[in-house]
């Protein structure tokens, strides 16, 4: 069943690739036209959308933190991102104009169930994103896009992000067309960009392994770490600190790099390993920048530094101790393949330390209490 492979989480970090392609395949055509099958919400509910909220938990929250800064840039609507279990116990503000978005891997979150009944309750509309055909989610919601990861055994969610993230990337030009928010060229040109993302995921697997064995290695002992990342590479951050705490047990704790100097710097120490996600030295060059000064002044407190940057970055080779490299890619799509070094990384810890990969202790696959 593992197909070769030492653990289901193994093999599902490797179907990465295959399952960003599945979640594209037959959603749009040669012109860049998008249809979404299962959306059964009308053209004219979706025009008068003035408001997102996404609902979610744990690393199907972090995709829709990516989510937010695509959608909004995209479509020029804005966009919430909500943990499920507080956002229905605080009144929040919902109206037949609000798009709730509920992402979920199994479909069976009691939290993100919860919370999407009561959005509907409010009469907002509801679409899940979600991997599970005929879930309790999908089958509660008024409109369903299914990601295509296949099964997702590992307890630790690795393929069903990917595919979350993608849906999003969809969804949200599905929503700039029907609003008329993009040019269709565009769209057509985000919609190659993204065609290219599996073979971009498959050349990290294939090219970047050695490092990140490495870095474990090198990392084992640590006691805790920081990860940190600003726009689409913060909600990356946070998801590689959750993978390291769910299965290898260490302390994690993942922020917005700007937050850096107003606080967890205070932290940093000799020896302290501290993740970047450096944005892509092209076009971004402000936040690039920025990144990197956050890398300086860690370094000069002796933090041990690892960073996933983009291939050929000499300023980040510098700085580093150990670099995990990407290929070049939008930004927007880059947490696309900047997770997946992570998510090895948080394997091979956890591997190193002798725990059990797939079933991390006091962890259930589905939360379905609430
Ligand atoms: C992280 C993880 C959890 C789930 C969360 C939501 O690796 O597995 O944080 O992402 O419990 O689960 P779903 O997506 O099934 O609603």
């Amino acid at each position: 069943e593992k197909g070769g492979w030492d653990s289901f989480m193994d093999k599902e970090i490797h179907e990465d690739p295959a399952a960003v392609q599945r979640t594209l395949l037959g959603r749009f055509d040669e012109r860049g036209d998008i249809t979404l099958d299962e959306v059964r919400i009308d053209d004219h509910d979706f025009k008068s959308i003035d408001k997102i909220i996404v609902i979610a938990c744990g690393t199907a929250a972090y995709a829709g933190q990516v989510a937010k800064y695509a959608i909004e840039h995209w479509v020029r609507v804005p966009v919430e991102v909500e943990l499920a279990h507080e956002f229905r116990y605080r009144d929040p503000i919902l109206t037949p104009r609000t798009l709730v978005v509920a992402i979920s891997q199994s479909g069976e979150t009691m939290d993100t169930l919860m919370a999407l009944r009561h959005a509907r309750e409010q009469g907002s509309k509801v679409l899940a994103i979600c991997n599970t055909q005929g879930a309790s989610i999908p089958r509660e919601s008024d409109a369903v896009l299914y990601t295509h990861a296949g099964p997702e055994v590992a307890v630790a969610s690795t393929k069903a992000f990917v595919a979350q993230v993608t849906a999003s990337y969809l969804l949200g030009l599905y929503l700039a067309q029907v609003k008329g928010a993009m040019f269709r060229d565009e769209i057509r040109q985000i919609l190659d960009a993204l065609k290219d993302m599996p073979a971009k995921i498959q050349w990290i697997l294939d090219t970047q392994m050695t490092a990140v064995h490495e870095a474990a290695a090198d990392m084992v002992d640590a006691h805790s770490f920081l990860f940190l990342g600003r726009h689409v590479g913060y909600p990356v951050a946070m998801e590689g600190a959750l993978k390291l705490k769910e299965i290898a047990y260490t302390f994690t704790e993942g922020f917005a790099a700007g937050e850096l100097k107003h606080g967890p710097i205070a932290l940093v120490d000799e020896g302290e390993p501290v993740v970047f996600i450096v944005p892509p030295s092209h076009g971004r060059d402000v936040l690039h920048a920025k990144v990197l000064s956050g890398i300086e002044e860690v370094k000069a407190r002796g933090a041990y530094i690892i960073a996933v940057a983009e291939r050929g970055d000499k300023d980040v080779e510098r700085y580093a101790d150990v670099v995990f490299w990407r290929p070049e890619c939008p930004t927007l799509l880059s947490p696309l393949v900047d997770v997946v070094p992570l998510q090895i990384f948080a394997m091979d810890m956890a591997k190193l330390k002798g725990y059990d990969v797939d079933k991390p202790r006091n962890l259930a696959k589905s939360v379905t209490v609430e």
